[in-house]
């Protein structure tokens, strides 16, 4: 059986993390993992983890290892993920990556890239203050980057109903960038350590961004 093909994005808040592995996810039949919309449901759902997510989230913060990774174990042990994932906004600390490490070394699978989204942090916070999303499909889209084709209407499904997240105001963004510079961006060296580790300029536009990351993916999963 072939090994499923388990990619990394990594990068600040608006970096493009959820609109590239969406368009992987289209494009190589990969599985969209994104720990962040995993929490979102849980806060949504009213789960204990929820509950105990949902303040940490408001202030821009991380939340534990131990509710992040559980949430993420449980998903990555559905059959859907058996071709491979995207891990978007995981892992996000050094705890998280040694879990992962050690997941895969029991499911006799590896790290095929550790991709890092480089960007000017000056330039995320109108990109993440812009953002909202199809409430219907999840599709992403931007007040000045990204609009659909017909205004008000989802290119993807045709929902009308669009939504905007709490966290997505210029305070959060603050700490949530803080957060990333002091406890996501060494992992940067932790997989060029480990010889997995690409690095795109993420501040081009979108089409050009995910040509080259479907140069990387080619190469991971060909
Ligand atoms: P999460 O949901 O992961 O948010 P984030 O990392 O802050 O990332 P974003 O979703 O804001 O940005 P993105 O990189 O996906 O950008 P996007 O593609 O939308 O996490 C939220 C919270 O959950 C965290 O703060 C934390 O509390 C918690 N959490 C999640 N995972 C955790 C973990 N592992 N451990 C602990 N806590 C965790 O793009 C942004 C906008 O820009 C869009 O409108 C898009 O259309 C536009 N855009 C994208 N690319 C471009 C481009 N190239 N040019 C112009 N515009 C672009």
């Amino acid at each position: 059986m072939t090994k499923p093909a388990v990619l990394i994005l990594l990068g600040p808040p608006g970096a493009g993390k959820g609109t590239q592995a969406r368009m992987l996810e289209e494009k190589f039949g990969l599985v969209q993992l994104s720990t962040g919309d995993l929490l979102r449901a849980a806060v949504a759902a009213g789960t204990e983890a929820g509950k105990a997510a949902q303040a940490v989230m408001s202030a821009g913060g991380l939340v534990s290892d131990e509710i992040v990774l559980a949430i993420l174990k449980d998903r990555m042990a559905e059959p859907d993920t058996s071709k491979g994932v995207i891990l978007d906004g995981f892992p996000r600390t050094e705890g998280q990556a040694a879990a992962l490490d050690e997941l895969l070394a029991a499911q006799g699978a590896s790290i095929g890239a550790a991709i890092s989204l480089e960007v000017d942090d000056a330039a995320m916070v109108e990109r993440v203050s812009g953002r909202y999303t199809c409430g219907g499909c999840g599709e992403g889209y931007h007040d000045t980057f990204k609009q659909p084709a017909v205004a008000g209407v989802c290119d993807k499904c045709g929902s009308t109903d669009f939504k905007r997240r709490a966290d997505d105001n210029a305070e959060t963004v603050s700490a949530r960038l803080e957060a990333y510079h002091a406890q996501t961006a060494p992992l940067i060296s932790y997989y060029d350590g480990k010889g997995v580790l690409s690095r795109v300029d993420a501040m081009g536009e979108i089409d050009r961004v995910a040509a080259d990351l479907a140069a990387i993916v080619t190469q991971v999963t060909g």
